[in-house]
């Protein structure tokens, strides 16, 4: 039978800030940030085992238990592999990657218990792991798609050359990779070109580059700043639409994943959808950010 597709709304909401380590929010607050999200047309939710030191997928899922929408109607991205020392998880004693068969399995039916759902849209590898075995990564992959919990498998931060060597075991449906206009190197290293030649839509995080302006040298801040506010002006956006847009305009048909919790921030980046760069202000934009016009 035919793998039915992936579709992820085009912008995706990320829950990272959700809870401990971020914003703490209630399961009240969570339920209310869900339905919010949703009724702006994110239906995409991103998360991870990891996140609020391992307790953000139920507290996510108690947020969602209340939400009162249909599961079929979003998407449940989650991530796994990564095992760092918490109290949650006191038999961790170093930080480190996991992604053997059995972890991969272990832990995509943890998420699904503490989402309180029995299928996730996507199951992604956090990180690159210097000891990953492709072949059997695609076995646990197999396994977890042949019992109906996971649809999708994709990775985050891998390589080209990573993305390749298990693709080729399989499908893979994204790759999730910090880009931003403030990060440029997933345009440059390949990862968006075989995002293009294998026709997956890749994710981005960070897509604000929470901070990165500030640590620029003066006068790459300056340069910014002009052009930004000219193209404030033009497209009557704000610096954060602009950077949103900015993504959206490369042809892999990048998701960006937002980080905020505040629902007018993810109404601006909904509304940053429809503007239009053209291709002399993406490259202005560019240009300022990186210090120096293209070759
Ligand atoms: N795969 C990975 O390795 C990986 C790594 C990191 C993150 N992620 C995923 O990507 C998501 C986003 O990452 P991120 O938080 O670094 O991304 P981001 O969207 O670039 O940054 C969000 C931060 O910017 C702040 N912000 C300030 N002004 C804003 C505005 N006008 N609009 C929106 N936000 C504004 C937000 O604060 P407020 O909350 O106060 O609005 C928040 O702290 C995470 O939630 C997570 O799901 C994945």
């Amino acid at each position: 039978m035919e793998q039915k597709s992936l579709r992820l709304s085009l912008i995706v909401a990320g829950t990272m800030s959700y809870g401990i380590g971020g914003k703490n929010l209630s399961a009240k607050e969570v339920s209310s940030l869900i339905k919010a999200t949703f009724n702006l047309g994110i239906t995409s939710f991103d998360m991870a085992d990891i996140y609020g030191g391992y307790t953000t997928e139920a507290l996510f899922g108690k947020g969602w238990k209340d939400a009162g929408i249909a599961r079929e109607k979003v998407q449940f991205v989650t991530k796994c592999g990564i095992k760092a020392p918490q109290s949650e998880r006191p038999e961790y004693k170093v930080k480190h990657y996991d992604t053997s068969y059995d972890h991969i399995v272990w832990s995509a039916e943890n998420s699904l218990k503490q989402l309180g759902t029995d299928y996730l849209d996507l199951l992604l590898i956090h990180r690159p792991d210097p000891l990953m075995n492709p072949y059997e990564m695609a076995e646990a992959f197999h396994a977890l798609k042949k019992s109906g919990k996971v649809l999708h498998f994709g990775v985050s931060n891998f390589t080209p050359s990573q993305f390749e060597m298990l693709h080729q075991l399989y499908p893979l449906a994204t790759n999730q990779v910090e880009a931003s206009l403030m990060h440029r190197q997933p345009f440059l290293d390949g990862t968006f070109d075989q995002c293009q030649q294998c026709k997956v839509r890749p994710m981005a995080w960070g897509p604000l580059a929470k901070g990165d302006f500030v640590s620029q040298p003066l006068d790459i801040r300056q340069a910014l700043e002009k052009t930004l506010a000219a193209l404030r002006e033009k497209h009557n956006a704000t610096t954060e639409q602009l950077m949103t847009a900015w993504l959206l305009r490369h042809p892999a048909g990048i998701h960006p994943v937002m980080g905020t919790t505040r629902p007018e921030r993810l109404k601006e980046a909904v509304e940053a959808t429809k503007i239009k760069l053209s291709r002399e202000d993406w490259f202005n934009m560019w240009e300022a950010a990186a210090g120096e016009e293209v070759p």
